[in-house]
């Protein structure tokens, strides 16, 4: 099986599943405990949090460690939202967010917090203006992704900053989720984004880890209480393991991400010419987007038939995310997009990831021109009845 869909989760790399079963075995006592094996154990979690303020250009202090990035998004927003609320009760997300910012930001909504959504263009891209629009003296939260999951639009994540910041005393949150290994994300000085949430399985580390970073100190409430672990902003029994080799995904997706970022451009600029001679086929992608995503959707065909015919011939695609693969609702990224109706329902994400070679892209065209045609045959089919 030829796997593209690396945007819903990547498959853990040899080296961070070496590690994970050698640090379990090591260091499995609890980094809080008192004794010999506790401090080694939270020893080796400190440097793995240096590795990862290294990385991030941060310190030590502003990394959080989190089950994952759906955790770290409701922390950053409800944390930030719920603590400085002195600030102002207005919070700002754009339109095309992941399920895990926009379901918060309703949450907060039935705490009183008023919320707005940035629009975006046809290619997922947000209208800066209508960001300053929004922006008003009471807006605390501004939490904007640097690149969309379902279609891989990119957004100025520097000049948004410098916007949020000019404007407003809001806090500006960057869900770099897929962008991370991906693109490079200035987080330092006064002018870059205040928070950022990386997740561990989106770079061939493991489910159920991730980071919630900062620029500098913040205030910001917990959302999981208890035992006061993470410098009392996440309670629990901290996970060394996954959390040591969560840096060590970091470091090697910092280090490899010019490499990468090469390689899926060239493949996506060269599917992109590949799908252009197709009429029946919309493409929801732009080459100015992400090089690890492209999504597109042929007139009248639902997703999951077209998915299920690639799959039939060996390649994993998916349709444009994760979570809405199980309900056939139009997307909210699709429909704000103003995707014409007869494609918006079709939507396919193809996305690569480090383990994929040029032999899979050849091959993806192959199965991809056959199921074209497999499945025109079944539009006409339909038709005549
Ligand atoms: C942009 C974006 N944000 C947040 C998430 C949620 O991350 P996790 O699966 O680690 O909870 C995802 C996962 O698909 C994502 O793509």
């Amino acid at each position: 099986m030829i796997y593209l869909d690396n945007s819903a989760t990547t498959k853990p790399d040899e080296q961070i599943l070496k590690a994970f079963v050698q640090a379990n075995k090591r260091f499995f006592a609890n980094p809080a405990s008192l004794h010999e094996m506790g401090v080694e154990s939270n020893s080796l979690l400190g440097r793995s949090r240096q590795q990862i303020a290294q990385v991030l250009n941060t310190t030590e202090e502003q990394i959080v460690f989190t089950s994952g990035g759906s955790e770290s998004n409701n922390f950053i927003i409800k944390g930030l939202a719920r603590a400085n609320t002195h600030r102002g009760k207005h919070i700002i997300v754009s339109a095309v967010e992941h399920a895990s910012v926009l379901e918060t930001a309703r949450a907060l909504e039935h705490e009183g917090f008023t919320i707005d959504y940035v629009k975006v263009d046809h290619q997922g891209v947000i209208k800066l203006d209508d960001l300053k629009n929004k922006l008003t003296k009471d807006t605390v939260v501004v939490s904007i992704m640097h690149v969309n999951n379902e279609v891989g639009a990119i957004q100025p994540i520097q000049e948004i900053a410098q916007l949020v910041h000019e404007e407003s005393r809001a806090f500006f949150h960057v869900d770099a989720i897929q962008s991370f290994g991906k693109l490079p994300i200035q987080f330092a000085g006064e002018q870059g984004p205040d928070a950022i949430t990386i997740s561990g399985h989106k770079l061939n580390a493991l489910k159920g880890s991730g980071v919630a970073a900062f620029r500098k100190r913040v205030t910001i409430e917990p959302i999981i209480h208890g035992g006061g672990q993470e410098m009392g902003l996440r309670s629990g029994t901290v996970a060394v393991p996954q959390n040591v080799v969560l840096a060590k995904a970091i470091r090697l997706a910092d280090e490899s991400r010019q490499e990468n970022s090469a390689k899926y451009s060239a493949w996506r600029n060269d599917l992109h010419a590949f799908l252009e001679p197709f009429t029946e086929v919309y493409v929801l992608s732009s080459n100015e987007g992400a090089p690890h995503i492209i999504s597109c959707s042929i007139a009248g065909i639902k997703g999951e038939v077209l998915i299920n015919a690639m799959q039939a011939n060996g390649v994993i695609v998916s349709t444009s995310s994760a979570c809405h693969s199980k309900d056939s609702k139009v997307s909210h990224v699709v429909q704000a997009m103003g995707v014409p109706d007869e494609y918006a329902r079709g939507v396919i994400r193809i996305s690569f990831g480090k383990d994929n070679t040029d032999e899979d892209i050849a091959e993806l065209k192959r199965v991809f021109e056959k199921v074209l045609k497999q499945v025109k045959g079944e539009v006409k089919k339909y038709e005549m009845a």
